[in-house]
Protein backbone atom coordinates (compact mmCIF):
# COMPACT_ATOMS: atom_id res chain seq x y z
CA UNK A 1 0.00 0.00 0.00
CA UNK A 2 1.64 3.37 -0.88
CA UNK A 3 0.91 6.68 0.53
CA UNK A 4 -0.41 8.99 -2.26
CA UNK A 5 -1.08 12.80 -1.52
CA UNK A 6 -2.69 14.86 -4.37
CA UNK A 7 -3.89 18.44 -4.03
CA UNK A 8 -7.21 19.47 -5.28
CA UNK A 9 -8.54 16.10 -5.02
CA UNK A 10 -12.12 17.08 -3.96
CA UNK A 11 -13.09 17.68 -7.61
CA UNK A 12 -12.48 16.75 -11.05
CA UNK A 13 -9.20 15.24 -12.36
CA UNK A 14 -8.13 14.87 -8.61
CA UNK A 15 -11.03 13.33 -7.32
CA UNK A 16 -11.14 10.51 -10.12
CA UNK A 17 -7.31 9.95 -9.45
CA UNK A 18 -7.52 9.93 -5.87
CA UNK A 19 -10.04 7.27 -6.86
CA UNK A 20 -8.11 5.64 -8.88
CA UNK A 21 -5.26 4.81 -6.52
CA UNK A 22 -7.89 4.15 -3.61
CA UNK A 23 -9.58 1.25 -5.66
CA UNK A 24 -5.78 -0.25 -6.33
CA UNK A 25 -5.36 -0.47 -2.07
CA UNK A 26 -3.33 3.00 -1.97
CA UNK A 27 -3.63 5.26 1.33
CA UNK A 28 -4.94 8.61 -0.24
CA UNK A 29 -4.47 12.00 1.33
CA UNK A 30 -6.60 14.78 -0.31
CA UNK A 31 -5.04 18.20 0.13
CA UNK A 32 -7.63 20.72 -0.43
CA UNK A 33 -9.37 23.90 1.46
CA UNK A 34 -13.05 22.71 0.09
CA UNK A 35 -14.60 19.23 0.84
CA UNK A 36 -14.73 16.30 -1.28
CA UNK A 37 -18.25 16.63 -3.34
CA UNK A 38 -18.41 13.06 -2.57
CA UNK A 39 -17.35 10.91 -0.14
CA UNK A 40 -14.40 8.53 -0.60
CA UNK A 41 -12.12 6.19 0.94
CA UNK A 42 -9.41 9.08 1.17
CA UNK A 43 -8.29 11.07 4.18
CA UNK A 44 -9.59 15.01 3.31
CA UNK A 45 -6.89 18.01 4.97
CA UNK A 46 -8.14 21.56 4.51
CA UNK A 47 -5.11 22.83 3.20
CA UNK A 48 -4.67 25.80 0.84
CA UNK A 49 -1.20 24.89 -1.21
CA UNK A 50 -0.73 28.77 -1.56
CA UNK A 51 0.41 28.66 2.05
CA UNK A 52 3.66 26.74 2.51
CA UNK A 53 4.21 26.71 5.67
CA UNK A 54 0.63 24.77 6.04
CA UNK A 55 1.69 22.35 3.25
CA UNK A 56 5.00 21.48 4.77
CA UNK A 57 2.92 20.52 8.09
CA UNK A 58 0.12 18.74 6.36
CA UNK A 59 3.47 17.28 4.64
CA UNK A 60 5.61 16.07 7.48
CA UNK A 61 2.32 15.01 9.24
CA UNK A 62 1.42 12.53 6.64
CA UNK A 63 5.02 11.26 6.30
CA UNK A 64 5.56 10.56 10.34
CA UNK A 65 2.41 9.01 10.84
CA UNK A 66 2.38 6.26 7.38
CA UNK A 67 6.69 6.19 7.98
CA UNK A 68 7.34 7.64 4.59
CA UNK A 69 5.74 9.05 1.38
CA UNK A 70 5.66 7.24 -2.30
CA UNK A 71 3.88 9.53 -4.45
CA UNK A 72 2.78 13.46 -4.44
CA UNK A 73 0.80 14.89 -7.17
CA UNK A 74 0.30 18.45 -7.05
CA UNK A 75 -3.10 18.97 -9.17
CA UNK A 76 -4.67 22.05 -7.30
CA UNK A 77 -4.86 24.15 -9.97
CA UNK A 78 -7.60 27.43 -10.92
CA UNK A 79 -8.50 29.65 -13.96
CA UNK A 80 -10.78 32.77 -14.28
CA UNK A 81 -11.38 33.89 -17.82
CA UNK A 82 -10.65 37.46 -18.59
CA UNK A 83 -9.01 39.52 -20.88
CA UNK A 84 -5.34 41.06 -20.90
CA UNK A 85 -6.81 44.77 -20.21
CA UNK A 86 -9.39 42.85 -17.83
CA UNK A 87 -7.58 41.07 -15.60
CA UNK A 88 -6.27 42.28 -11.93
CA UNK A 89 -3.40 41.99 -10.33
CA UNK A 90 -5.13 40.48 -7.32
CA UNK A 91 -6.53 37.40 -10.00
CA UNK A 92 -3.09 37.37 -11.35
CA UNK A 93 -1.09 37.12 -8.22
CA UNK A 94 -3.79 34.43 -6.89
CA UNK A 95 -3.47 32.12 -10.32
CA UNK A 96 0.54 32.30 -9.55
CA UNK A 97 0.24 31.35 -6.13
CA UNK A 98 -2.08 28.31 -6.69
CA UNK A 99 -0.78 26.89 -10.07
CA UNK A 100 2.90 27.51 -10.02
CA UNK A 101 3.82 28.23 -6.50
CA UNK A 102 1.92 25.89 -4.92
CA UNK A 103 3.35 22.98 -7.17
CA UNK A 104 7.02 24.60 -6.17
CA UNK A 105 6.10 24.34 -2.28
CA UNK A 106 4.35 21.33 -2.64
CA UNK A 107 7.14 19.48 -4.32
CA UNK A 108 9.72 21.10 -2.67
CA UNK A 109 8.48 19.53 1.04
CA UNK A 110 7.89 16.16 -0.50
CA UNK A 111 11.42 15.94 -2.47
CA UNK A 112 12.96 16.83 1.51
CA UNK A 113 11.63 13.63 2.62
CA UNK A 114 11.72 11.58 -0.98
CA UNK A 115 15.17 12.43 -1.17
CA UNK A 116 17.31 11.36 1.91
CA UNK A 117 14.69 8.00 2.13
CA UNK A 118 15.80 7.81 -2.22
CA UNK A 119 12.48 7.20 -3.63
CA UNK A 120 9.51 8.49 -4.83
CA UNK A 121 7.50 9.42 -7.07
CA UNK A 122 6.65 14.10 -7.88
CA UNK A 123 3.39 14.89 -10.54
CA UNK A 124 1.71 17.34 -11.62
CA UNK A 125 -1.03 18.58 -13.76
CA UNK A 126 0.00 21.02 -16.42
CA UNK A 127 -2.14 22.05 -19.64
CA UNK A 128 -2.06 22.26 -23.43
CA UNK A 129 -2.17 25.58 -22.43
CA UNK A 130 1.29 26.02 -21.62
CA UNK A 131 2.12 24.97 -24.98
CA UNK A 132 0.34 27.65 -27.31
CA UNK A 133 -1.80 30.96 -26.58
CA UNK A 134 -5.33 30.51 -25.34
CA UNK A 135 -7.18 33.72 -25.48
CA UNK A 136 -8.80 34.83 -22.16
CA UNK A 137 -6.93 32.89 -20.19
CA UNK A 138 -2.86 34.75 -20.01
CA UNK A 139 -1.77 34.30 -16.92
CA UNK A 140 -3.39 30.37 -16.28
CA UNK A 141 -1.01 29.65 -19.51
CA UNK A 142 1.50 31.05 -18.15
CA UNK A 143 1.89 28.99 -14.58
CA UNK A 144 0.94 25.80 -16.90
CA UNK A 145 4.31 26.49 -18.95
CA UNK A 146 5.69 26.86 -15.56
CA UNK A 147 4.71 23.37 -14.33
CA UNK A 148 6.34 21.85 -16.73
CA UNK A 149 9.45 23.85 -16.34
CA UNK A 150 9.53 23.22 -12.55
CA UNK A 151 9.08 19.29 -13.93
CA UNK A 152 12.49 19.19 -15.94
CA UNK A 153 14.35 20.96 -13.07
CA UNK A 154 13.20 18.97 -10.04
CA UNK A 155 14.24 15.57 -12.29
CA UNK A 156 17.36 17.00 -12.95
CA UNK A 157 18.41 17.84 -9.23
CA UNK A 158 16.40 14.71 -7.89
CA UNK A 159 17.71 11.90 -10.00
CA UNK A 160 18.32 9.00 -9.88
CA UNK A 161 16.22 8.74 -6.89
CA UNK A 162 12.74 10.66 -7.18
CA UNK A 163 10.65 10.39 -10.75
CA UNK A 164 9.38 13.80 -12.20
CA UNK A 165 6.76 14.40 -14.41
CA UNK A 166 3.68 16.18 -15.54
CA UNK A 167 0.58 15.10 -16.81
CA UNK A 168 -0.79 17.73 -19.61
CA UNK A 169 -4.66 17.51 -20.72
CA UNK A 170 -6.25 19.00 -22.90
CA UNK A 171 -10.00 19.85 -22.57
CA UNK A 172 -11.41 17.65 -19.86
CA UNK A 173 -15.18 17.80 -18.68
CA UNK A 174 -14.67 18.85 -14.87
CA UNK A 175 -16.81 21.78 -12.37
CA UNK A 176 -13.84 24.10 -14.07
CA UNK A 177 -14.36 23.58 -17.69
CA UNK A 178 -18.19 23.99 -16.36
CA UNK A 179 -17.92 26.72 -14.59
CA UNK A 180 -16.39 29.33 -17.10
CA UNK A 181 -17.93 27.41 -20.51
CA UNK A 182 -21.55 26.95 -21.45
CA UNK A 183 -23.39 23.91 -23.73
CA UNK A 184 -22.42 25.85 -26.55
CA UNK A 185 -18.73 26.61 -26.16
CA UNK A 186 -18.26 22.56 -25.01
CA UNK A 187 -19.72 21.50 -28.19
CA UNK A 188 -17.31 24.29 -30.48
CA UNK A 189 -14.18 23.13 -28.39
CA UNK A 190 -15.37 19.23 -29.26
CA UNK A 191 -15.77 19.85 -32.37
CA UNK A 192 -12.22 21.00 -32.77
CA UNK A 193 -11.01 17.63 -30.78
CA UNK A 194 -10.12 15.10 -33.14
CA UNK A 195 -11.44 12.73 -30.80
CA UNK A 196 -14.86 14.70 -31.31
CA UNK A 197 -14.90 14.88 -27.34
CA UNK A 198 -13.53 16.30 -23.53
CA UNK A 199 -11.61 13.82 -21.82
CA UNK A 200 -13.21 12.31 -18.46
CA UNK A 201 -11.19 12.65 -15.53
CA UNK A 202 -10.77 9.26 -15.19
CA UNK A 203 -8.67 9.44 -18.31
CA UNK A 204 -6.58 11.91 -16.74
CA UNK A 205 -6.30 9.15 -13.40
CA UNK A 206 -5.29 6.41 -15.70
CA UNK A 207 -2.33 8.24 -16.90
CA UNK A 208 -0.94 9.49 -13.13
CA UNK A 209 -1.50 5.84 -12.43
CA UNK A 210 0.93 4.47 -14.53
CA UNK A 211 3.25 7.58 -14.13
CA UNK A 212 3.41 6.66 -10.52
CA UNK A 213 3.79 2.44 -10.96
CA UNK A 214 7.36 0.96 -11.56
CA UNK A 215 6.18 0.42 -15.35
CA UNK A 216 7.13 4.04 -16.27
CA UNK A 217 10.91 3.66 -13.95
CA UNK A 218 12.48 5.36 -16.94
CA UNK A 219 10.36 8.59 -17.24
CA UNK A 220 11.56 11.72 -15.57
CA UNK A 221 11.55 15.28 -16.37
CA UNK A 222 8.46 15.07 -19.23
CA UNK A 223 5.19 15.68 -19.89
CA UNK A 224 2.67 13.41 -21.21
CA UNK A 225 0.38 15.15 -23.24
CA UNK A 226 -3.68 14.19 -23.17
CA UNK A 227 -5.79 15.56 -25.34
CA UNK A 228 -7.27 13.83 -27.52
CA UNK A 229 -5.18 14.67 -31.11
CA UNK A 230 -5.92 18.37 -30.30
CA UNK A 231 -2.88 19.80 -30.85
CA UNK A 232 -1.03 17.68 -33.05
CA UNK A 233 -2.13 19.09 -35.96
CA UNK A 234 -2.59 22.98 -35.00
CA UNK A 235 -3.49 25.24 -31.94
CA UNK A 236 -4.98 28.56 -32.12
CA UNK A 237 -5.58 28.66 -35.94
CA UNK A 238 -8.58 26.18 -35.33
CA UNK A 239 -9.96 27.54 -32.35
CA UNK A 240 -13.83 27.99 -32.55
CA UNK A 241 -15.64 31.18 -32.40
CA UNK A 242 -16.22 31.30 -28.70
CA UNK A 243 -12.29 31.20 -27.99
CA UNK A 244 -10.66 33.71 -30.78
CA UNK A 245 -12.65 36.86 -29.31
CA UNK A 246 -10.57 39.93 -29.40
CA UNK A 247 -10.24 41.61 -26.13
CA UNK A 248 -12.07 44.63 -26.53
CA UNK A 249 -9.50 48.11 -28.19
CA UNK A 250 -9.43 51.21 -26.18
N1 LIG B 1 -10.58 20.73 -16.82
C1 LIG B 1 -9.72 20.92 -17.81
O1 LIG B 1 -10.09 20.99 -18.99
C2 LIG B 1 -8.25 21.02 -17.51
C3 LIG B 1 -7.35 21.03 -18.59
C4 LIG B 1 -5.99 21.11 -18.36
C5 LIG B 1 -5.53 21.21 -17.05
N2 LIG B 1 -6.41 21.21 -16.01
C6 LIG B 1 -5.86 21.31 -14.66
O2 LIG B 1 -6.29 20.20 -13.90
C7 LIG B 1 -6.26 20.53 -12.51
C8 LIG B 1 -7.58 20.13 -11.89
O3 LIG B 1 -8.61 20.89 -12.50
P1 LIG B 1 -10.12 20.39 -12.60
O4 LIG B 1 -10.55 20.63 -13.99
O5 LIG B 1 -10.26 19.04 -12.00
O6 LIG B 1 -10.83 21.53 -11.70
P2 LIG B 1 -11.85 21.46 -10.48
O7 LIG B 1 -12.20 22.88 -10.24
O8 LIG B 1 -12.90 20.45 -10.73
O9 LIG B 1 -10.94 20.93 -9.27
C9 LIG B 1 -9.91 21.71 -8.72
C10 LIG B 1 -9.75 21.32 -7.28
O10 LIG B 1 -8.66 22.12 -6.74
C11 LIG B 1 -9.06 22.63 -5.49
N3 LIG B 1 -8.31 23.85 -5.18
C12 LIG B 1 -8.54 25.11 -5.68
N4 LIG B 1 -7.68 25.96 -5.10
C13 LIG B 1 -6.91 25.23 -4.26
C14 LIG B 1 -5.85 25.58 -3.37
N5 LIG B 1 -5.44 26.84 -3.24
N6 LIG B 1 -5.27 24.59 -2.64
C15 LIG B 1 -5.69 23.30 -2.75
N7 LIG B 1 -6.70 22.94 -3.56
C16 LIG B 1 -7.30 23.90 -4.30
C17 LIG B 1 -10.55 22.90 -5.63
O11 LIG B 1 -11.19 23.03 -4.37
C18 LIG B 1 -10.98 21.66 -6.42
O12 LIG B 1 -11.27 20.58 -5.55
C19 LIG B 1 -5.96 22.02 -12.46
O13 LIG B 1 -4.57 22.22 -12.19
C20 LIG B 1 -6.29 22.51 -13.84
O14 LIG B 1 -5.59 23.67 -14.19
C21 LIG B 1 -7.75 21.13 -16.21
Amino acid sequence: MRTVVISGASSGIGWATAQRFAAAGDHVVNLDPAEPTEPGPTTWMNVDVADWAAVEQAVDEVHRSRGGLDVVIANAGISIRRGVLELTEAQARRICEVNLLGVLGLWQAAARRMLPARRGVLLATASVNGHRGYPFYADYNATKAGVAALCRTFALELSPYVRVACVTPGAVLTPMQRAEYTDQMLAEVNERIPAGRHADPSEIADAYFYLASDEARFITGQEIIIDGGETAGATTAILGAADRGQAPRP
